[in-house]
């Protein structure tokens, strides 16, 4: 299958960090398909040979493992061409189409990783020069909006020209593997469905915590904070898997349908609610990993005074029969005491325990990162002497020992799924637009109350409040218990 894969935003950092390293594994791998052209579209004037050598500049900072050889990159460059694009230039866009049209690619793929602010114009212009056809798709990356007024205002352009199955969303949290494992564990196995409701389940966390801050990135941030960085989208994503009925089918509708109904199920939230449902928090200086850390408030190109949290915790519901009155804890934050993405998935304790001591709750808890696997938390008797208290233990699977065979990481597959026009990991306009929805009143209701963030050290879990948000309800974070 012939392919041609263009980046808009091909000299920028989500380009050469992520999508042209992710490109180099599938070729690496043998997966991307033979006949393809990747093109970089940017401002500057350079030819194909600069841009080669540029990225393979670039490609010095990439980590030890997935740096290629320089026969290695420069097999791979034959694939790379480079064009200088005004995006603001109509005719330039003629010059784009000129280019695909010297061949007929089975696919053409636009990757917009651009500001999202040029999306609309970005695709009105590729649909002004017919560059809309079937055989086109768009791939937006986030932040798509800032909420729900802009998301909308992205997605009547985008849909103007492009049809909803051409429309590719990125989350990138919905191409890591132990996502796909969660579709796996739940839909593959018989196992865990009969317990996988209220009636066996007490609560649920989702933790996205990372240990550094906000390095270079403080303008960004700043326009944007951790609810709509971490939590609208992928926690929000994840959140969605965990808790969906089965689907009928492995396609993209019938599944982004039943996470759709996930998302217009959660417990609205009311300024009541989220004062007392929400915590959010800014880090000060402390210790990260052994180091001193500088607050947010230090860190560079953040505005003196900003309010912006770099961390939320949540409480939310599922309102339907599944799920009535089990709480779902999501929690993110930069600066927290180590990197770990997770999904802790809490049962009840039995009804009646005839072993004296330990009563714990078994847990399953489905990791993400740094490792990718599941620990079922179980009761175990050590056999020393009959009048023991039982143990916990743990049963652990290890994906990449599991799996010998190369595993592909979350941008890797993404792309490969855009080339084959698969959309199961791509989300759909009605999800974007219903998880603004839900989002905005906490939006709302913390641009009226000045308060403001409170604060934590930078190297621990966050504000002391959002310990509380749990233990309110008898229950406690997966670290504490
Ligand atoms: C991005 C956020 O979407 O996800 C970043 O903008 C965050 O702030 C990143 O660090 C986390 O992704 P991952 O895959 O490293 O957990």
């Amino acid at each position: 299958m012939s392919f041609d894969l263009v980046f808009f935003g091909g000299t920028g950092d989500l380009t050469w960090r992520k999508l042209m390293p992710a490109l180099l594994q599938a070729f690496r791998h043998g997966k991307l398909p033979a006949g393809g052209r990747i093109l970089a579209v940017a401002r500057d004037e350079q030819t194909d040979d600069h841009y080669r050598a540029w990225l393979k500049e670039r490609f010095q900072d990439v980590d030890g493992a997935k740096r290629p050889s320089d026969e290695e990159f420069d097999k791979f460059a034959q694939m790379l061409h480079y064009k200088r694009m005004d995006l603001s230039q109509p005719e330039h866009y003629g010059r784009l189409k000129e280019w695909i049209n010297e061949r007929q690619a089975d696919t053409v793929v636009m990757y917009l990783a651009t500001s999202p602010h040029l999306f609309p114009q970005i695709c009105a212009q590729l649909g002004a020069v017919g560059l809309n056809e079937a055989r086109v798709r768009v791939v937006l990356e986030k932040p798509l909006g800032h909420d729900l007024a802009s998301a909308q205002e992205i997605n009547r352009v985008v849909k103007s020209v492009f049809a909803e199955q051409q429309a590719f969303r990125i989350d990138h949290y919905l191409g890591k593997p132990s996502v796909q494992n969660l579709m796996a564990l739940r839909f593959g196995n018989v196992l865990f469905e009969p317990l996988w409701r209220r009636e066996s389940i007490a609560n649920i966390q989702i933790t996205l915590a990372e240990d550094f801050g906000v390095g270079t990135r403080g303008d960004f941030y700043d326009r944007t904070g951790a609810l709509r960085d971490m939590i609208q989208n992928h926690a929000l994503q994840l959140l969605t898997m965990v808790a969906m009925e089965p689907p009928s089918r492995n396609d993209a509708d019938a599944i982004r349908s039943e996470k759709l109904k996930v998302l217009k199920s959660l417990k609205p939230f009311t300024d009541e609610s989220v004062a007392r449902d929400v915590v959010r928090g800014q880090y000060r200086a402390g210790n990260a990993q052994g180091h001193p850390a500088v607050g947010y408030l230090e860190e560079v190109k953040v505005p003196t005074g900003s309010q912006v949290e770099t961390f939320v915790a949540l409480r939310t519901e599922v309102q339907n029969w599944r799920w009535a009155g089990v709480p779902f804890y999501l929690r993110t934050g930069k600066r927290l005491a180590s990197r770990e993405a997770q999904i802790v998935v809490n049962f009840r304790a039995t009804p009646h325990t005839i072993f004296p001591g330990v009563n714990q709750p078994n847990k399953l808890v489905i990791k993400l990162q740094p490792e990718d696997g599941l620990e079922l938390h179980l009761l175990a008797a050590k056999g020393t002497s009959q009048s023991e208290a039982l143990s916990p233990v743990s049963l652990d699977l290890d994906f990449d020992k599991a799996f010998e065979e190369n595993r592909v990481g979350a941008y890797e597959r993404l792309l490969l799924e855009a080339i084959a026009g698969r959309l199961n990991l791509f989300v759909r306009s009605d999800e974007q637009e219903e998880a603004w929805r839900w989002v905005e009143p906490v939006l709302n209701a913390w641009a009226r109350d000045t308060s403001g963030p409170r604060v934590y050290a930078a190297g621990t879990w966050g504000p002391a409040a959002a310990s509380a948000l749990v233990a309110r309800d008898g229950f406690a974070w997966s670290e504490e218990q």
